[in-house]
């Protein structure tokens, strides 16, 4: 059947270059909407090749090649100067950055505290949190609301009760201030930031700095306040979790600075990921009226108990396919990046020394060769019998021994905040005016459109 007779949603995209960009034109590009990088080719080849300033750029989409790296012989890539620049400041020495033995080591302690058996300890938190944003939205009676900015101010609220189960009201106004500086100033990569070796600071870089300072105190702070509650028997929070944690091999756990900086690490890179995951997925649902009936009929069929959350979610079937294929279309994380430290050969693909390689699940997702209608929005994709996905077309959490540590604590969260939204409320666009997907660090759309929200 073709996409006119299952009328099949086709939700926006930038529109993509019709010729190779040149060196500048991919820097404007990286810094202002990732997405306009990749002209039709690069989802339709195996392989795009360019030279910039001497090195060689590669985009990976070859599924063989795509193995090899980020599974068979990850060692060979780290991560490029231009992250370790942006990310630094912000997530310190915690798990995301680090390398070799340092980054086993980390991985060691903090994978059993998120782990699927933490999840129902979690998932308390999640639950809580995403009634009391109902509350608020019941309490707006019929205003229109900015979806984006109250999915922001929710994952930052789970991140932070999950973490520390404190009210986060005290320092969620300091957190999403900090955290859009950050984004608005440092997070743009600039050509120096690119180019120069991260040994070698860049102007910016000072500027950098001062926030890594800035925002490690404030990190610090909320671990004073956390650890001044009085401690329980069983574990209250991922804090509590990660603070008991120790190295299986060496029986040693992380210093209170090593902890700051996962934590710092944990926030950043789960909420604004899950914000996004839950706009766009609110977004396509808006637009597809008939699908999210299915979903607030499957969720209204589900009891949420407060002390038995986890029970809830092997019913939320539909609703974890409609997040799945948002995590298809508007992949959070849009595009992986490495540089390869030595000359490899992965799969077909010969990888000379010091070049720089993605690994686009924007692209992936959206490539032709991989998937049948890959533009339209098509949950059927992920519903238990449908076929699986092409090894590597579907990677929104990455892949091999650095995939996302939170996988399973995002999608939990996801699905259950996705299901009690659309079950209490039914959802529609306030406006018409066009969105459209724009990725720096996350993919976000390219403004904040407004709702309505209709109890039902
Ligand atoms: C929908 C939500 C999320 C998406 C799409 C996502 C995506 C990803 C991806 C693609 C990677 C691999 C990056 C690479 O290989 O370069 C990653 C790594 C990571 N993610 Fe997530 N993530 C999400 C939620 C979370 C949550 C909730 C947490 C923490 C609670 C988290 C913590 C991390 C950490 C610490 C890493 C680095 C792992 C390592 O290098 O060993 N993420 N994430």
């Amino acid at each position: 059947m073709d996409l006119a007779q299952r009328r099949l949603l086709i939700p926006p995209v930038p529109p993509r270059p019709t010729h190779e960009l040149s060196f500048f034109q991919f820097l404007r590009a990286a810094r202002t909407n990732a997405l306009t990088l990749w002209t039709e080719a690069a989802y339709q080849e195996q392989v795009l090749r360019h030279r910039f300033f001497g090195r060689t750029h590669m985009l990976i989409n070859e599924p063989a090649a795509v193995h090899h790296i980020l599974v068979d012989n990850p060692t060979n890539y780290r991560r490029s100067p231009a992250s370790i620049r942006i990310l630094r400041p912000i997530t310190g020495y915690g798990l995301l950055l680090s390398e070799g033995e340092d980054w086993r080591r980390q991985r060691r302690i903090i994978g059993p505290a998120l782990a699927p058996r933490s999840l129902p300890l979690l998932a308390r938190h999640i639950v809580a949190c995403t009634r009391e944003a109902l509350a608020v939205f019941e309490a707006q009676a019929g205003e229109p609301v900015d979806l984006l900015g109250a999915m922001q101010s929710l994952a930052l609220d789970i991140a932070g009760r999950s973490m520390f189960s404190l009210e986060m009201r005290h320092y969620g106004a300091a957190m999403r201030r900090m955290l859009n500086e950050y984004g608005v100033t440092y997070a743009r990569p600039r050509l120096w930031d690119i180019v120069l070796p991260p040994s070698v600071p860049t102007l910016r870089d000072i500027g950098r700095r001062r926030f890594q300072h800035r925002w490690m105190s404030l990190m610090a702070e909320i671990m004073q306040a956390r650890l001044a509650a009085p401690a329980t028997d069983t574990p209250r929070d991922l804090f509590d979790l990660l603070h008991a944690a120790r190295d299986p091999e060496t029986g040693k756990g992380f210093s209170s600075e090593q902890l700051r900086d996962q934590i710092a690490t944990l926030i950043l890179a789960g909420h604004e990921t899950t914000a996004v995951a839950l706009f766009w997925s609110l977004f396509l649902l808006a637009n597809a009226p008939d699908e999210q009936r299915r979903v607030a009929d499957e969720a209204n069929s589900v009891a949420i108990a407060p002390d038995r959350v986890m029970d809830a979610v092997p019913g939320l079937i539909r609703t974890r396919a409609v997040l799945n294929e948002s995590l298809r279309l508007y992949p959070p994380a849009f595009t992986l990046v490495r540089e390869a430290i030595k000359a490899d050969r992965a799969g077909p693909i010969d990888v000379p020394r010091h070049s720089v390689l993605m690994i686009a699940p924007w692209v992936l997702h959206r490539h032709q060769r991989l998937w049948h209608d890959p533009d339209a929005f098509d949950p059927d994709r992920f519903m238990p019998d449908a076929p699986a996905p092409a090894r590597f077309a579907y990677m929104p959490f990455g892949a091999g021994p650095r995939v996302c540590v939170g996988a399973q604590f995002a999608l939990t969260e996801a699905t259950l905040a996705l299901a009690m939204m659309v079950r209490r409320f039914e959802i529609t666009l306030a406006e018409t005016e066009p969105v459209r997907p724009v990725a720096v660090v996350t993919t976000q759309p390219s403004r904040r459109p407004l709702f309505h929200l209709r109890a039902r």
